[in-house]
Order: structure tokens, then sequence, then C-alpha cells
């Protein structure tokens, strides 16, 4: 994107475009460093060139038309699809260049909460909570239960909850065990695609107030995908917008509120938008 200098605007605050370069001894302070990723399916390209750092210890919010390619930079960050051009780092390290060891103990480190992550039908909570602990560690059927016992604890989830099926429970419940199955194992960086869709207003903001609890007090990164303004403005640290195949702008809401990207604005100025304005503007 590029200002002219003529134009009335240019002496308001630049957009940020692409993600801000950090400085070189900052960069451990990137959690997750993506760089001119490229993405395609067939003839279709969907991801044309993105980049983005994801700070440690903070919440990403990643906004995006529907179909645009924000459930598939999430798997490509997490090497479950192929890219065609680019780099990803996550922790400084390229998921590409582990061997299957190091890959399995990076992949420890993730929780995912896929967009239509539901639970396995035909297990109870505390059996699809159990899970990633069958997968990847090593522990006794007892140590497990406890275990999955306190991420019931951890989300809000009333222990009797755990023999039940996922059947048995109300939307809000089911979030909240497959957020306790991403958390089954500590991950570093928590992965939420639309954690929110599906549920009322008042189960998706007391959803935000939960995440944005157990970020603080795990100190967790979260890079999560969402559609929900309320969310974006209340619990994102800084927001990524995705049009066109890349990162329209990045930054704090205010940033976002800012920009002059066509599809951006667009967004965040649209009808849906009017208390976000309110904010940004007073
Ligand atoms: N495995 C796949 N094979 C072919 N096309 C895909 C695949 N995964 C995603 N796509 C296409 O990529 C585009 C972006 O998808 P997606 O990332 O799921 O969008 P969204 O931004 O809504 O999450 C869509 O057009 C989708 O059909
Ligand atoms: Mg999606």
């Amino acid at each position: 994107m590029t200002q002219n200098p003529l134009s009335p605007s240019f002496a308001e605050p630049l957009a940020e475009p692409l993600a801000e370069p950090l400085a070189p001894d900052a960069q451990e302070a990137c959690a997750i460093r993506v760089r001119d990723v490229v993405v395609g399916f067939g003839e279709r390209t969907v991801l044309k060139g993105i980049t983005l750092d994801v700070r440690r210890g903070e919440v990403l919010g990643f906004v995006g038309g529907s179909g645009t390619g924000k459930s598939v930079l999430t798997r490509a960050i997490l090497g479950l699809v192929p890219k065609r051009g680019g780099s990803i780092e996550v922790f400084g390290r390229d998921l590409e260049s582990l061997d299957a060891a190091g890959r399995a103990a990076m992949e420890r480190r993730f929780g995912v909460l896929f967009q239509h992550g539901a639970l396995f039908s035909g297990l109870t909570v505390l059996q699809n909570v159990q899970l990633p602990m069958r997968e990847h560690a090593d522990l006794s059927q007892a140590l497990m239960n406890e275990l999955a016992m306190l991420k019931l604890d951890l989300v809000g989830l009333p222990r009797d909850a755990a023999d039940e099926f996922p059947s048995e429970l109300s939307g809000g419940m089911i979030k909240r065990a497959a957020l306790a199955r991403a958390l089954a194992l500590d991950p570093d960086i928590l992965f939420l695609d639309e954690p929110t869709s599906g549920l009322d207003p008042i189960g998706a903001a007391e959803f935000d107030q939960l995440i944005a609890t157990l970020q603080k007090t795990l100190g967790l990164t979260v890079f999560m995908v969402t559609h929900d303004l309320d969310c974006l403005s209340s619990i994102c640290d800084r927001i990524a917008a995705l049009a066109d195949g890349r990162v329209a702008a990045v930054g704090p809401l205010e940033t976002l509120l800012a920009s002059d990207h066509a599809w951006v604005k667009a967004y965040f100025h649209g009808a849906r938008a009017g208390r976000l304005l309110a904010r940004g503007d007073g």
C-alpha cells in the first residue's frame, strides 16, 4: 500500500502494512515469524506473501473475509499445509528443518483449537482431554485422570462433566472441553480458529474472558482467528488483517482503525463497528 504525499490524509498516522521489524536483540521476543509465505492449491494461490510476527506473550487476532486463507495460514504455521514459498519459524526454529523428534517436541508446545475442532463424539470429555497426553506423553492412567481434571477446572467446567459425552453438553461447554484438550500438554502457543463461532454473544464474551485470563495466568502466546469485533477490541493486543492474500494492516486496534486499506476500512468502520469507531475516534 502506498500513500500519496499530497493526499490530505498524509498527516494521519500511517497504517503499518507489514509486520513491524524487530530489532536484532528483540528477535527472541518473537514466537512466530512468518516471512513471504505463499500457499496455493492447484491453480489458486491463497496466500500470496504473508509476513507477520507473533510476539511472545501477546494475543494476536487474525481477521479477514471468509475463504481468504485464515485457516490455511494457521495450518501452514502448524506444518499441516505445504507452502510454495517463504519461511515460518516458531521459537526461532523452522519446522521443516527439524527431524521427527524435534518436530514432535515442537508440536507439544502447540495447543490447537481447530475451526471445526469438535470433540470426538464417541469419547467422554475426560477421554477427549486425554487424547494429546496419550499421543505425546507416557503417563499412567491415574496421572492422566488427575491432569485432565485440573484442565477441566482451568476452563471452568464442572468435574462431573468429565464422564459426559459431547452430545450431552451445551455449545459453550463443548468449546471449553475443546480448550481443555488444547491445553492438555501445557502449550506455549495456543492456536484458536474462530473459537467463539456458534456461541451466543454472552457465551462468546465469557469464552473471550476465559482466554484472556488463561493467557495471563499461563503466560501463553495466542494466535486467534476471529470475526468477533468485541473480542478483537477487548482481548487482542494486536490485530492482523488478511486481504488479497497478504497482511493488509497489523498493529493495535487504533492502527487498524486508521488504515486506508479498503477491506480493513469496510470491516472496522462498517455497520457492526459503531462502538469501535466511537472508541477509536474518542
Ligand atoms: N486442502 C485444501 N485444498 C484445496 N483448497 C483449499 C484447501 N484448504 C483450503 N482451501 C481453499 O483455500 C481458501 C481459503 O480457505 P480457508 O483458509 O479455510 O479460509 P478462511 O479464511 O475462511 O479460514 C478457500 O478457497 C478454500 O477453499
Ligand atoms: Mg477458517
